[in-house]
């Protein structure tokens, strides 16, 4: 798969939601450059079968089921990638979850507690565990939080996603100031519309996609493999001077 030094030759990664989609792009762009990885999300078919896909491919993988809402399980991912590859560089964490499409005035408190326990309790749990891995190897390494741009403006009948994405991109340059000193940086990255499974409500409705779609200088919904080179970039040393930033990749839809 990597004949030549890849930019992430050398790293370990976790990225999380990894078995389809935005986070499958992610962690096969970093085996195709290099970087071992540690595939994961809840379904265990469904990391066999991703992690396969990278191995059969020629990278260097292993896959770990873990639901990131679970702290014990985010704790054993983290140690399985450490048992396997020795230490963990680079985090993505890149699973979330949607579960009420409609106005706030019917979002109940249980669906917000449950956006809030997968999309910002898992990253800032397996943040966590990861800098503390970090700090006592004394080692640089790269967070990377998939947020979106909903985080950045109001987001009409996806209000707890939503908020949940602009807390991520809080948290995101928090991190990255409170890290000085380490040599960890912390980045987000803000996807516009991508056409996975996720998104597939908003994909397949003419009305919704075809309203986003005219409003994007490109013209055309975004693709799993447009937001695994800006994770690439993050990951590498490339961008050793980059922190605490948001890279907006949507096709120019929110440039104003
Ligand atoms: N698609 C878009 O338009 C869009 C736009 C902006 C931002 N994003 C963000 O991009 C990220 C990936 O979304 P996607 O569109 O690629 O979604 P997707 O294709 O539906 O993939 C979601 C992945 O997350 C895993 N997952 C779901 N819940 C999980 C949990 N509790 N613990 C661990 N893994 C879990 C899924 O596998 P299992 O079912 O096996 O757990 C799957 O691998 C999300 O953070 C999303 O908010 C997406």
């Amino acid at each position: 798969m990597h004949e030549n030094k890849g930019r992430l030759e050398g790293k370990v990664a976790i990225v999380t939601g990894s078995t389809r989609g935005i986070g499958q792009a992610i962690a096969e762009a970093f085996a195709r450059e290099g970087a071992k990885v540690v595939v994961a999300s809840r379904k265990p078919e469904g990391v066999e079968a991703a992690t396969r896909k990278i191995v059969d491919a020629g990278g260097d993988a292993i896959g770990v089921p873990c639901h990131v809402g679970k702290p014990e399980a985010c704790k054993e991912l983290v140690e399985k990638a450490i048992a396997r590859y020795g230490k963990v560089d680079v985090l993505v964490n890149n699973a979330a979850t949607n579960p009420y499409f409609g106005p706030m005035r019917g979002l109940s408190l249980e669906a917000l507690r449950k956006t809030f326990e997968v999309n910002i309790e898992g990253p800032f749990t397996l943040t966590r565990i990861v800098l503390d891995h970090l700090i006592e190897r004394g080692a640089p390494g790269s967070i990377i939080n998939t947020a979106s741009v909903l985080g950045t403006m109001a987001s009409p009948l996806q209000g707890a996603y939503g908020m949940t994405k602009a807390a991520l991109i809080s948290m995101t340059k928090t991190l990255a100031m409170e890290l000085s000193g380490t040599g960890i940086r912390v980045n987000a990255l803000a996807p516009g519309l991508v056409e996975t499974r996720f998104a597939s409500a908003l994909v397949e409705n003419d009305e919704i996609r075809e309203s986003i779609v005219a409003k994007t200088a490109l013209e055309r919904v975004g693709v799993p493999e447009d937001i695994a080179g800006g994770a690439v970039y993050l990951a590498s040393d490339e961008s050793s001077y980059v922190t605490g930033h948001v890279l907006v990749i949507d096709g120019g839809w929110t440039i104003g």
